[in-house]
């Protein structure tokens, strides 16, 4: 099954009763194992958690830190960005020209790379007199 075809299939276990808005997300790590998430509402709105974040949580549990390949699906009109909080938490475990491909339910795709969706982005260097 493709990367797409993964976070496809666990956006069906999102729990979002509050958004209506599931989202998948999957990610294959530098080892080619494959780490799955979904969106985790909480009637206390801000504790959800990101599809995304789910996917990366996995993939930390399982001993692994590097980011091979992202794809994140939606039921939304156009393909699914990430939103600002999961750019910079994929940034944390992949390189800029890591490939992200994002999508919608009904086909539309749109392959972007970590380094763009996050320009400028804060890394350790900017720590460097710390
Ligand atoms: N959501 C994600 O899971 N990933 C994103 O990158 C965009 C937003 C979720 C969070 C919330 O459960 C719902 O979509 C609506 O914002």
């Amino acid at each position: 099954m493709s990367l797409l075809d993964q976070a496809r299939a666990v956006r069906e276990n999102a729990h979002a009763p509050y958004s209506n808005f599931k989202v998948g997300a999957a990610i294959r790590s530098a080892s080619g194992r494959v780490f799955v998430g979904c969106n985790v509402e909480n009637v206390a709105y801000p504790e959800g958690t990101c599809a995304e974040a789910g996917a990366i949580a996995a993939m930390c549990a399982a001993g692994e830190y590097q980011i091979a390949a992202v794809a994140v699906i939606a039921d939304s009109p156009d393909p699914v960005p990430p939103c600002g909080g999961c750019r910079q938490k994929l940034a944390e475990f992949a390189d800029g020209a890591v490939v992200v491909t994002l999508a919608t339910t009904d086909g539309a795709q749109l392959e972007t790379t970590v380094g763009d969706l996050l320009p400028g982005a804060f890394g350790a260097d900017h720590m460097a007199r710390s």
